[in-house]
C-alpha cells in the first residue's frame, strides 16, 4: 500500500447529489477501512450559509441516508473531525479570497490540495478562472489537483474550449477527468480477464466474436436532474463517457506497460478506429426513445415530459441504442452494440460478448434445445459476476446437448464491498492517473457520437416512446445487422430470454 501525503479535499458542490449520494457515502467508507491519510481534512464548499456544526448534521443526514441499518459511530467520529464547510455562495466576490486565505493561512489545512468538481458541468470555467486568479492552482508548498466531472463539454468544440480553460490554469498532470466506471470491480477486472489469461487471448477477435453487447439500464427516472439532464440526454449522459470507455477496454490491444499512458494510448487507438458514423447512415447505426408513463417495481410512474421543468415537447432521448464498428485487424466486420436507458425493466449493466458459431453444427440432429453460441458475459450491476456459457452432454443414455453457464463469479460474500468512488479518490489523493481520462480520449468519444447528436438536434418532432418499465422501444431490432442477433436481457441461461427490442 503506498502512502498518501497529507492532503485537503474541497468538495464544490458538497450538498449536491452527487456528493451526497456517492462522494461523501465513499470517504466514509474510506474512513471505516482506515485508508484516508492522517491529517486530511475535507472542506465541503456549499452554496448554503452553514456552519460547521450545520453541516456535521448535514454529513450525518446523508449517511442515515444511505445506512438507514446504522454505521460505525466510532468512525463517525474520526470523520467528523476531517470536516469543514466553506460558504461559496453565488456572486460573493469574497468567497475565493476567503477560501485562499483558509487553505494558505491556516496550518491545519494541508498544503496539497485536491479541488473537487461535483457541480453542474456549466459551473466549472468560472470555478476554475476563480481559483486560478485567486492563486489557489498554483503548486508553491505542495500540490494542487483538480477532478473534473462528467460530462466533459457537451460535444467536440465545447470540450476543446473547456480544456483551453483549464490549461490557463492546470498543467496536464493536475487534471483528474473522471469517470466513475472505471473505478468499478468488474470493469477493472476487464483488463485482468483479458491480460492475465492466455486462453482467451487468441479468441479475442473478429475470427470468433459475432458481435459485443455493452448496456446500462437502470430503473430510476432523471430524478432531480432535470435541467442537466434535458440538456444532455442519454447519448452524452452515458455513452459518450461511460459506454465507450466499456468499449475502449474490451476492444484494446495489450498496453506496453499497465502505466497509465500506456494505458491511455491503447484506449485512444481504439477510439480513432471507430468507423465516423456519417450524417445519412446515423438511422442505420443509432437509435432514440424516450419515457412515457409505466410502471415500476408495481408502481406507476409518470413519463419523463410529465415532469416539472420538461418541456411537453421534449425529445431528449431518455434511451439511446448504437451500432458501431471498429476498423482495425482486429475487430475488422464485428458490431459492437450499446444501448442504455433509464426507467428500463430492471437495474443491469453488462457486457455480453457472442461467439460465432462452430463451422459445422456436427450435432444437429441431438439436440436437446436448440443449439447457441457460446457467450462471455461480464456483469458490471447489480452484480459483480463473470460467466461463460458453453454446451454440453446432457446426462443420459442418448447424445443430447445443453447449455450450461460456468460462473466464475469472484465475488465472495465476504469480500469487501466498494463502490466505485472510493478507489478513484485514493488514487488522486496518490497521483496515479492510470484510471482517469486523457483529454484525447474525451476528444475522441466527442468525435464518436458528435454526428448523432447533430441529426437528432435537428430533428425535433418525433421520438420513438416506450413504457417505463419495459426494455425500451421496438423497432431498435433494425441496428442489428443479422436477424439471430438479440439484445441479451439477462445474464441468467434461462432467463436469457432473447428479444428483438
Ligand atoms: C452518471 C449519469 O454518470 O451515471 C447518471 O449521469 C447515471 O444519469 C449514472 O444514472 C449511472 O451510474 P451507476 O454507477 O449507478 O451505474
Amino acid at each position: 500500500m503506498k502512502a498518501i501525503d497529507p492532503c485537503t479535499l474541497v468538495i464544490f458542490g458538497a450538498g449536491g447529489n452527487l456528493s451526497r449520494i456517492k462522494l461523501i457515502p465513499a470517504l466514509f467508507r474510506l474512513e471505516v477501512a482506515k485508508r484516508l491519510p492522517e491529517k486530511m481534512l475535507i472542506l465541503a464548499a456549499g452554496l448554503e450559509q452553514h456552519s460547521r456544526e450545520q453541516w456535521l448534521e448535514e454529513v450525518a443526514g446523508m449517511l442515515n441516508a444511505k445506512y438507514p441499518e446504522g454505521y460505525d459511530q466510532p468512525a463517525f467520529e474520526r470523520f467528523c473531525t476531517r470536516l469543514h464547510y466553506h460558504a461559496n455562495p453565488p456572486g460573493d466576490a469574497e468567497a475565493y479570497q476567503r477560501l485562499r486565505k483558509t487553505l494558505d493561512e491556516n496550518p491545519a489545512f494541508p498544503a496539497n490540495v485536491v479541488f473537487y468538481m461535483s457541480v453542474r458541468p456549466s459551473e466549472f470555467p468560472n470555478i476554475i478562472e476563480q481559483l486560478g486568479a485567486a492563486e489557489l492552482l498554483k503548486q508553491k508548498n505542495g500540490w494542487r489537483r483538480v477532478v473534473i466531472e462528467k460530462p466533459f463539454g457537451h460535444d467536440l468544440l465545447s470540450a476543446q474550449t473547456l480544456q483551453s480553460g483549464l490549461y490557463k490554469h492546470l498543467d496536464e498532470p493536475q487534471i483528474y477527468r473522471i469517470d466513475h466506471y472505471l473505478g468499478k470491480g468488474t470493469v477493472q477486472n476487464i483488463m485482468v480477464f483479458r491480460f492475465a489469461n492466455l486462453l482467451l487471448e487468441p479468441l479475442w477477435n473478429h475470427h470468433y466474436i459475432d458481435h459485443v453487447q455493452i448496456v446500462h439500464a437502470e430503473t430510476l427516472g432523471v430524478e432531480g436532474r432535470i435541467d442537466y439532464y434535458e440538456n444532455a440526454g442519454a447519448l452524452r449522459d452515458m455513452i459518450q463517457s461511460h459506454l465507450l470507455q466499456l468499449l475502449a477496454l474490451v476492444a484494446m490491444e495489450p498496453p506496453v506497460t499497465m502505466g497509465p499512458e500506456h494505458l491511455r494510448d491503447e484506449k485512444v487507438k481504439v477510439l480513432k478506429a471507430i468507423r465516423p458514423i456519417t450524417q445519412n447512415a446515423v438511422h442505420a447505426h443509432a437509435f432514440r426513445g424516450q419515457y412515457a408513463s409505466g410502471t415500476i417495481d408495481g408502481k406507476p410512474v409518470p413519463g419523463y415530459t410529465e415532469a416539472a421543468g420538461v418541456a411537453p415537447d421534449s425529445v431528449t432521448e431518455t434511451y439511446a441504442a448504437l451500432k458501431l464498428f471498429i476498423d482495425n485487424w482486429r475487430w475488422a466486420g464485428v458490431p459492437f452494440y450499446m444501448r442504455t436507458g433509464k426507467r428500463m425493466a430492471e437495474n443491469s449493466s453488462a457486457i455480453s460478448i457472442r461467439f460465432k458459431r462452430p463451422p459445422q453444427d456436427l450435432l444437429r440432429q441431438t439436440h436437446h434445445e436448440r443449439s447457441r453460441p457460446n457467450w462471455i458475459l461480464l456483469g458490471i450491476q447489480p452484480d459483480d459476476c463473470l460467466k461463460m456459457e458453453l454446451q454440453v452432454k446432457v446426462p443420459g443414455l442418448d447424445l443430447n446437448t445443453r447449455s450450461i453457464s460456468l460462473d466464475a463469479t469472484y465475488h465472495k460474500g465476504s469480500d469487501e464491498n466498494y463502490d466505485a468512488y472510493e478507489g478513484l479518490l485514493l488514487d488522486v489523493m496518490l497521483g496515479d492517473h492510470s484510471l482517469f481520462l486523457r483529454i484525447d480520449e474525451v476528444e475522441w468519444a466527442w468525435r464518436v457520437v458528435d454526428p448523432v447528436l447533430k441529426v437528432w438536434s435537428m430533428e425535433r418532432d418525433f421520438i420513438n416512446p416506450y413504457q417505463a418499465g419495459s426494455w425500451g422501444p421496438r423497432g431498435t431490432y433494425r441496428l442489428f445487422d443479422r436477424d439471430d442477433q438479440f439484445w441479451r436481457h439477462s445474464l441468467e441461461i434461462d432467463g436469457a430470454d432473447l428479444q428483438a427490442y
